[in-house]
C-alpha cells in the first residue's frame, strides 16, 4: 500500500500544483484589490503596510510573505518593496498600469467556474465578460493595450512594403483605429476604412480624431460575417477578429474579407498562433478556452485552418512570420 502511495505522489504533485494555482492568482488579486501596489516602489515595514492597507498586522506579514514567495516582492532586514522591474506595470495612467486587468480577473474567475455548467449548455455565458474588450471597454485594459501596441510594431513594418501608393484599406474589427492610425502616418495609402459593430469606435474617434476630419479615416458600422463593401481595396486587414467566432462565421468573415480585396491586392491576418492540432503553442489552448467561455462555439482556430481557406479562394500565402503573433499576408491573384 505505502509502496503505491509513494508510486503515485509524483502525479499528485503534479496535479495538484496545477489545479490549486488559483490560489496564487487570488493572492494577487487580493494584494492589488487591497491596495498594495498602489504606491510603488516605496520600502516599507509591515506595520506600515497593515496602516496604509487598513488591515490587520499579521495579515499583512502573511500577505506580504506570500508576496515574496511569489517573487513579485522583496525582502531585506524587515523591509518590503515591490520588485524593481515590474514597478512600472502599476504606475497610474502610464499605459501600461496592470491592475484593472488584474482585478477583471474576478470577472474571468467567477464566468470560469461555471465552465462546465457552460460547456454543457445549461449556465449561460456573461455579457459583461464576453464584451469586456469592445464599445471601448479595452481602454481600461491597459496592460493589454501595452501587448497590443508591442505586438502592432512588431507587424505593421512587416505589412508596409504591401501598401501600394494610393491604397484604400479596409480593417475589419479596427475599432481602435490604431492600425488605422500608423498606416495612415507610415504609408501613401488614401484611406482607410475601420469596419466595426456601431459600438466599436469610441477609441479610434480619440486617436483619430484629424485623420477622420481630414477623410483619411472612415468609419463604416457594419458586421464582418456579412460585410458588403461597395468598393474592392488594395489591402483587407483582419487583426485578431476571427478568434471570437464559431467556425461557420470565421469561414463567413474570411470570404468577405477576400471578396473585399481588389485583383492583385492583399489580405492580411493576424491573430495569436494555434498549432494544426490545437495544443500549443505555450498558452493558447487556454486562451481558446477564453474565447469559449465568451462566445458560444467561439474558439482559437488553428493558423492553418484559416490558411486553407484562403488557398482554396485562390489566394498565394505570400509572407508568414510567427512570434507573439502569426502574421499571414496573401495575395489574390490579378
Ligand atoms: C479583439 S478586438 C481586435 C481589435 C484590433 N483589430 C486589434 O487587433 O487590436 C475585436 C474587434 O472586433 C470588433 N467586432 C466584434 N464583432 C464584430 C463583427 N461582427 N464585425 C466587425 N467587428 C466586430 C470588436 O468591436 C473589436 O473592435
Amino acid at each position: 500500500m505505502f509502496e503505491k502511495d509513494r508510486l503515485v505522489q509524483p502525479a499528485w504533485n503534479d496535479i495538484f500544483s496545477k489545479v490549486t494555482s488559483f490560489r496564487q492568482t487570488l493572492v494577487i488579486i487580493a494584494a492589488t484589490e487591497l491596495g498594495y501596489f498602489d504606491d510603488v516602489p516605496r520600502k516599507e515595514a509591515i506595520i506600515d503596510i497593515a496602516k496604509r492597507l487598513k488591515i490587520d498586522e499579521q495579515a499583512a506579514y502573511v500577505l506580504i510573505n506570500a508576496l515574496v514567495s511569489l517573487d513579485l516582492v522583496q525582502a531585506k532586514l524587515g523591509v518590503y518593496w515591490t520588485r524593481p522591474d515590474i514597478c512600472e506595470l502599476f504606475v497610474p495612467s502610464s499605459g501600461r498600469d496592470i491592475r484593472f486587468n488584474i482585478l477583471a480577473l474576478k470577472k474571468e474567475i467567477e464566468v470560469w467556474s461555471n465552465m462546465a455548467g457552460i460547456i454543457r449548455g445549461e449556465c449561460a455565458r456573461d455579457d459583461s465578460y464576453s464584451r469586456e474588450l469592445f464599445d471601448g471597454g479595452i481602454e481600461k485594459f491597459e496592460g493589454l493595450g501595452l501587448l497590443n501596441r508591442l505586438d502592432a510594431e512588431q507587424m505593421i513594418p512587416q505589412i508596409l512594403g504591401y501598401v501600394p501608393e494610393n491604397a484604400k484599406i479596409l480593417d475589419m474589427g479596427g475599432g481602435e483605429g490604431y492600425y488605422a492610425k500608423r498606416l495612415i502616418a507610415a504609408t501613401q495609402a488614401d484611406r482607410v476604412d475601420i469596419l466595426d459593430i456601431p459600438t466599436g469606435f469610441s477609441i479610434s474617434e480619440k486617436v483619430n480624431h484629424e485623420e477622420l476630419k481630414q477623410g483619411k479615416v472612415r468609419h463604416i458600422i457594419g458586421d464582418a460575417r456579412t460585410f458588403a463593401a461597395p468598393e474592392a481595396y488594395e489591402i483587407v486587414l483582419a487583426n485578431e477578429l476571427t478568434e471570437l467566432f464559431k467556425k461557420s462565421d470565421k469561414r463567413m468573415i474570411i470570404d468577405n474579407a477576400i471578396s473585399c480585396v481588389k485583383p492583385g491586392g492583399h489580405f492580411v491576418l493576424t491573430k495569436f498562433p494555434l498549432t494544426i492540432d490545437g495544443t500549443g503553442p505555450g498558452r493558447f489552448p487556454i486562451f481558446s478556452m477564453r474565447m469559449l467561455m465568451k462566445f458560444e462555439g467561439a474558439f482559437l482556430e488553428p493558423d492553418e485552418m484559416l490558411a486553407d481557406w484562403c488557398r482554396d479562394a485562390g489566394l498565394d500565402l505570400v509572407h508568414a512570420t510567427e512570434q507573439n503573433r502569426t502574421l499571414m499576408i496573401f495575395r489574390k491573384p490579378q
